[in-house]
């Protein structure tokens, strides 16, 4: 081995600047921001009065990933998704939002950071006195944005989710997969580059659960969208681990299963129980598991 001594003075700034073209810098400062996850939680603890809810959680979610979560009812998961919001501190831990420690922002504070995130809530919740135009437009009329914008925005994104003609109704008039679709087309709205689903297909008959998860898989091999989606629902987990979406010469988007030799689905499963992770990986690993209980929650038992 050469001592230190006898090595060429290496001078790092001179080489970068010689070797480096713009372009290559502009890359690799993408590619430090992309290892940087957009979501992480670090050793998160939280207890309403004397019953733990998570007990000491540690998770990222990378650029571009779908970390699902999966857990029985009541096991933390709309809690997590709201200590992500800021609408609950956790008793120890941290959260960190695109890097950001997040964990004692204010009110305020908390409202920039909520502008990155789109959240399609459990049971959809539209404004029901409020037209699908009005619900979609509902943060730019907040923001007062400009009418003639805001009608584009609001088209944009009820053709993402394929509602276009929908547009002058109201939600009694939806079924509740539109109603669903119209809720995330309104959580979409200014391209958020993180989004959270919780629980999009309860209640959906398998069709419309897979629109909503080809939805998410767009989001995430289109739009290089970090989601968590929260189901207990395997098939949704199975969508979202194996199939992803490109678009074909005719400019349609199309979805191609996983090939054999291929992992290029970026999605992978947390299992919450007893404020634990008691499972963290993709889907053949969860579905070679051993364990008694991730058996038995995949059986449906
Ligand atoms: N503000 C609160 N005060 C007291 N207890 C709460 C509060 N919010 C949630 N809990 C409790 O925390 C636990 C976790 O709730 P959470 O809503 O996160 O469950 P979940 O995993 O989303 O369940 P589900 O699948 O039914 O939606 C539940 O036992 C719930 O009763
Ligand atoms: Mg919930």
């Amino acid at each position: 081995m050469l001592s230190p001594q006898t090595e060429e003075p290496i001078l790092t700034e001179e080489i970068i600047e010689e070797e480096l073209e713009p372009t290559d810098l502009e890359e690799a400062v993408d590619n430090v921001e992309r290892a940087v996850p957009a979501i992480e939680f670090r050793d998160v603890y939280l207890a309403f009065d004397d019953k733990i809810i998570l007990d000491g959680v540690s998770f990222t979610v990378r650029r571009g990933e779908t970390k699902v979560i999966l857990g029985r009812s009541g096991g933390g998961k709309s809690t997590t998704i709201r200590l992500i919001l800021g609408l609950l501190k956790p008793d120890a831990g941290q959260i960190l939002i695109d890097g950001e420690d997040i964990t004692d922002y204010s009110e305020v504070e908390m409202m920039e950071v909520r502008k990155k995130i789109g959240m399609v809530f459990q049971e959809g919740a539209l404004f029901d006195s409020l037209s699908v135009y009005d619900n979609v437009a509902y943060r730019l009329h907040e923001q007062r944005v400009d009418e003639e914008e805001v009608e584009k925005e609001v088209r944009r994104m009820l053709k993402f989710v394929d509602l276009e003609d929908a547009i002058d109704k109201m939600p009694a008039e939806l079924s509740g997969g539109m109603r669903r679709r119209v809720g995330i087309a309104r959580a979409l709205v200014g391209d958020p580059q993180i989004v959270m689903f919780d629980e999009p297909t309860a209640g959906l008959d398998p069709p419309t659960a897979r629109t909503i998860c080809e939805l998410a898989i767009k989001l995430r091999d289109l739009e290089d969208v970090s989601s968590i989606f929260v189901t207990h629902e395997m098939k949704n987990v199975e969508y979202l681990s194996s199939e992803h979406a490109t678009v074909n010469e005719e400019g349609e988007v199309v979805f191609e299963m996983e090939g054999e030799e291929l992992c290029l689905i970026n999605t992978e499963i947390i299992m919450l129980r007893e404020g634990k992770i008691i499972f963290s990986g993709k889907d053949e690993e969860l579905l070679a598991s051993k364990n008694p209980y991730i058996q038995k929650f995949m059986r449906g038992k």
